[in-house]
């Protein structure tokens, strides 16, 4: 059965961390009672303890799934662990005292508006945040306590002069194979059979929160004023009539990118039971090719719309996450198969100048050793690749290539074919660098969404959850 699923890319190399996506997703979405600490889309700084803290320690946690005896398993049955999230897991919400910028008292000093507590409604002391270590604000404290660290000396990496970071733009990954799905006792949790979308059912949802535990992303938020759950809903209602998501649509340093891709609903188990170092493999396999006749012709007796099929033939997640390999999702060891991908971050990757001021070509100096590089591939490889340095390897390479193809044309006069050495290394066609750049350099073309005039959904309609038994 082939499906059809909007996907999205971020790319992490020009992430400026202004946080316009959380805050329009704030302002959209949960802006109102009972959703105040949650941020279905939020940033992180990375190395850091993320949003909510630790989220990715699934010890901690016990989000995703795991393979026992071959077959998979949710943790939370495996593990028979069931604990909420508290709100000392996420922050306490504060807004502060206005008024006392707008009408103060006449005095010796100037007003100040003091923070007070969203729910108490009276002055506090903020002690945490939904971003308390940016732009690696308490690095020493927090960066050390980042769960990507795996196989790698964290005190080596967080002293002043080795230091690195990034940003980590984080939302609900529309999983493949999503755990908060199969966690549902009452079913209220739904994939879209069209789109791939995950959505709850206001309706359904009893308030029971295994979804919250279950999601290894922490991306299920509970409602306190309406005792049920709520997320991330890819911002569905603008998608129907072919705008992006809101995060989308507001990145400042637009670097994220919308599209449609085919794939193997038949092999998602097999792919999500793949072993670790196999999984990125194992999960581009069942994203198919949109050009394949093959695959048109099945994807049309499936159900799926010219229109779906002609937009994952333009699309940037196919491109980037199957074609290119130069994306890569969020921990693929919690096996839900994310639809979120990400081209991870380069900067800064030139170690040095070859001897005229100019790239060597040569693989090694491309991508430099991991003790050259800033960023350390394993760190890399732990979040984006389950470990599989290889995978972190060839995005990087790729994407170096690209920069190199192009400075030797507008740096140094190369001709396009003479230039394109360095492409033929990491096996791009020149079509495949201008469609690079157009889309990471220049931005443009971002999303390509197919919109649905859509009958009322009935329950047959959705995706039932996928676990083997
Ligand atoms: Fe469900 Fe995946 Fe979204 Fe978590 S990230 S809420 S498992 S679809
Ligand atoms: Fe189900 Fe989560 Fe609601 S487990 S009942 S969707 S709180």
């Amino acid at each position: 059965m082939i499906r059809a699923q909007f996907a999205m890319v971020i790319n992490l190399d020009k992430c400026l961390g202004c946080h316009a996506c959380a805050i329009n997703g704030k302002k959209v979405w949960t802006n109102r009672e009972g959703q105040e600490y949650a941020w279905w889309a939020n940033v992180e700084t990375r190395p850091g303890v993320g949003y909510p803290k630790l989220w990715e320690d699934q010890e901690r946690y016990g989000g995703g799934w795991v393979l026992v005896n071959g077959k998979l398993r949710l943790r939370l049955e495996v593990e028979k662990k069931f604990k909420p999230l508290e709100m000392r897991d996420y922050y306490t919400p504060y807004t502060y005292d206005y008024k006392a910028l707008f009408a103060p008292e006449v005095g010796e000093e100037q007003p100040v508006a003091n923070p007070i507590n969203m729910y108490t409604k009276k002055p506090m002391e903020i002690k945490w945040s939904p971003n308390w270590d940016d732009d690696l604000g308490g690095a020493n404290i927090y960066g050390k306590a980042d769960p990507n660290w795996k196989n790698i000396q964290a005190s080596i990496y967080m002293t002043l002069r080795n230091i690195f970071m990034f940003y980590l733009p984080r939302l609900c990954n529309h999983c493949l194979n999503p755990a908060c799905v199969a966690a549902c006792p009452t079913k209220a949790i739904y994939k879209r059979k069209e789109d791939g979308i995950v959505l709850i059912d206001q309706t359904r949802c009893k308030g029971y929160r295994y979804c919250e535990i279950a999601c290894p992303y922490k991306k299920i938020f509970f409602n306190w004023k309406t005792g049920k759950s709520e997320k991330c809903i890819f911002c569905y209602p603008r998608l129907e009539v072919g705008l992006p998501p809101i995060c989308v649509e507001t990145c400042v340093g637009r670097i994220r990118y919308v599209g449609v891709v085919l794939y193997d609903e038949d092999k998602v188990l097999e792919a999500a039971s793949a072993p670790e170092d196999k999984l990125v493999a194992a999960h581009r396999s069942i994203i198919l090719d949109p050009f394949d006749p093959k695959v048109i012709k099945q994807a049309k007796a499936d159900g799926v719309p010219d229109n779906f099929i002609k937009a994952a033939q333009e699309s940037p997640a196919y491109y980037m996450f199957k074609k290119w390999e130069i994306a890569l999702p969020l921990h693929p060891e919690y096996r839900t198969l994310p639809m979120v991908f990400y081209i991870p971050p380069l900067s800064p990757v030139i170690a040095s100048m070859g001897p005229n001021g100019t790239y060597d070509a040569k693989y090694e100096s491309i991508i430099p050793s991991i003790d050259e590089m800033r960023i350390p591939l394993q760190y890399l490889a732990n979040m984006f690749a389950a470990g599989n340095v290889d995978e972190v390897k060839k995005a990087l390479k790729r994407l170096v290539a690209i920069r190199e193809f192009f400075r030797r044309i507008n740096v140094e006069g190369m001709s396009k074919m003479a230039a394109a050495s360095v492409l033929q290394e990491v096996g791009l066609s020149i079509e495949d660098a201008d469609l690079i750049y157009k889309w990471l350099a220049l931005g443009k073309d971002r999303w390509v969404i197919p919109t649905r005039n859509r009958p009322p959904r009935l329950a047959s309609q959705r995706i039932p959850s996928i676990q083997s038994s």
